[in-house]
């Protein structure tokens, strides 16, 4: 996706106070402001559904890649249906779940460890694959997983991400379609997890430093 399609929330400016919207009491002190509000991502998530099926010329299987992923593939998916039975044209859908595990704290670990059983995956020679992810940080862990999927001989494979981090650290690798460019900073919410807390919080938030030494694992 060309980059002028994103959203960009990098600035300054699109940092709200925590008192603009209503965040779950027993994280107040944990994030130290609202990224991106629900109700932003839910109205981004239905553009990106239209440019998925308009880009699909047939059966699309659609993996979520867990768990962070879980929250953006059930309100993509969800666009989805709604544009097969609005748009005219319609897409079939299977969907599939992998899981993959790479940071510690607030650190990509550098190894990557995915799960997914080869019973399922020889189904995937000459599909169509859209994998979904909730967020490229690094890059490491989508590169990785795209190199073990070719092994599956999918006739394409295409990724969208619902943010996508602004960070030196990245290995250059852009997905398909992006939801929301973001700055470098550790995000949580709407799935999105520190050492998995925060998946119960609706809007996108940036982790305060009370948030990283609240649920930090120490070892
Ligand atoms: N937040 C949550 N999970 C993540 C992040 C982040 O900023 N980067 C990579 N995984
Ligand atoms: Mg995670």
């Amino acid at each position: 996706m060309d980059p002028s399609k994103w959203i960009d929330v990098t600035s300054e400016s699109f940092k709200y106070s925590l008192d603009h919207f209503v965040i779950p009491s027993h994280y107040q002190k944990d994030v130290s402001s609202i990224l991106i509000p629900h109700g932003i991502i839910m109205d981004r998530i239905e553009k990106l559904a239209k440019l998925i099926v308009e880009d699909s010329k047939g059966p699309l299987v659609i993996c979520c890649v867990l768990k962070g992923g879980h929250q953006f593939f059930a309100d993509l998916v969800n666009e989805i249906k709604k544009c097969n039975t609005v748009l005219g044209q319609s897409v079939p859908l299977s969907l599939e779940f992998i899981k993959v595990r790479s940071y510690h704290n607030d650190v990509s670990t550098g190894t990557v460890s995915i799960s997914l059983t080869d019973e399922e995956c020889q189904d995937w020679k000459n599909k169509n694959l859209l994998i979904v992810e909730d967020i490229i940080d690094t890059g490491n862990t989508m590169v990785k997983l795209l190199h073990k999927l070719q092994e599956f001989q999918p006739a394409s494979v295409r990724v969208a991400s619902l943010l996508l981090k602004k960070t030196p650290k990245s290995n250059g690798y852009v997905p398909n379609y992006v939801g929301f460019a973001i700055p470098d900073e550790f995000v949580v919410g709407y799935a999105l997890d520190y050492n998995e807390y925060f998946r119960d919080l609706d809007h996108i938030c940036i982790i305060s430093e009370h948030g990283k030494e609240a649920y930090a694992i120490k070892n």
